[in-house]
């Protein structure tokens, strides 16, 4: 395969400094609760895998794999449950563990279908958005940062299915 040229975004100690402030905000938010962290397979696991655990609160885990139909760039807004969860989520507190918001499609779809299963709430724990591509008005209630318009690879999130084991999260030049 042909390497691409790569550029850092973020260093992995900002990651880490980030993922631990995101969970000490959900560990207060949630204190007394146990809520089921819902992870967006494959992209989010790699960020479910440190935030987990840096809280201080008992959670369950559980995953869904959806595929949005579209080429790996862009999504097309029609999404297909590949993998559903494995128990109820009815009067659970739930939290969506995703890597990226970027159209934010993806993720309205998620949410109306985990909605529909009646959770005692239902929120967004995302570690990147990009606001400026966004066709629905979906936003994370946690997001660990805002970047531009740029496709990035690394700490899961894929280019071709390459790229997921990257500590660092970069841009990727000249990707298509
Ligand atoms: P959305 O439906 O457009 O919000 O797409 C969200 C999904 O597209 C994410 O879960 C990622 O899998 C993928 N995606 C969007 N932007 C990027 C990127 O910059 N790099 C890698 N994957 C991305
Ligand atoms: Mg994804």
């Amino acid at each position: 395969m042909k390497e691409q040229k790569t550029e850092v975004l973020f260093t992995k100690e900002e990651i880490q400094d980030r993922v631990k402030q995101m969970a000490g905000e959900v560990s207060g938010d949630y204190r007394g609760t146990v809520p089921v962290l819902v992870c967006v397979l494959k992209g989010a696991v790699v960020l479910l895998s440190d935030f987990m655990r840096r809280l201080d609160i008992d959670v369950e885990i559980d995953f869904m794999a959806v595929s949005s139909y579209g080429n790996s760039t862009k999504s097309s807004g029609i999404v297909r449950i590949l993998k559903d969860l494995e128990a109820s989520i009815e009067n659970r507190h739930v939290i969506i563990v995703e890597d990226i918001i970027d159209t934010g499609l993806t993720l309205s779809y998620l949410k109306e279908i985990l909605l529909s299963r009646n959770p005692a709430s239902l929120k967004i724990a995302a570690l990147l958005d990009k606001p400026e591509r966004r066709e629905t008005d979906i936003e994370a209630d946690y997001c660990g940062f805002c970047i531009p318009d740029k496709f990035v690879v690394g700490y899961g999130l894929d280019f071709n299915q390459m790229y997921r084991h990257l500590e660092d999260i970069r841009v990727l030049l000249e990707f298509e």
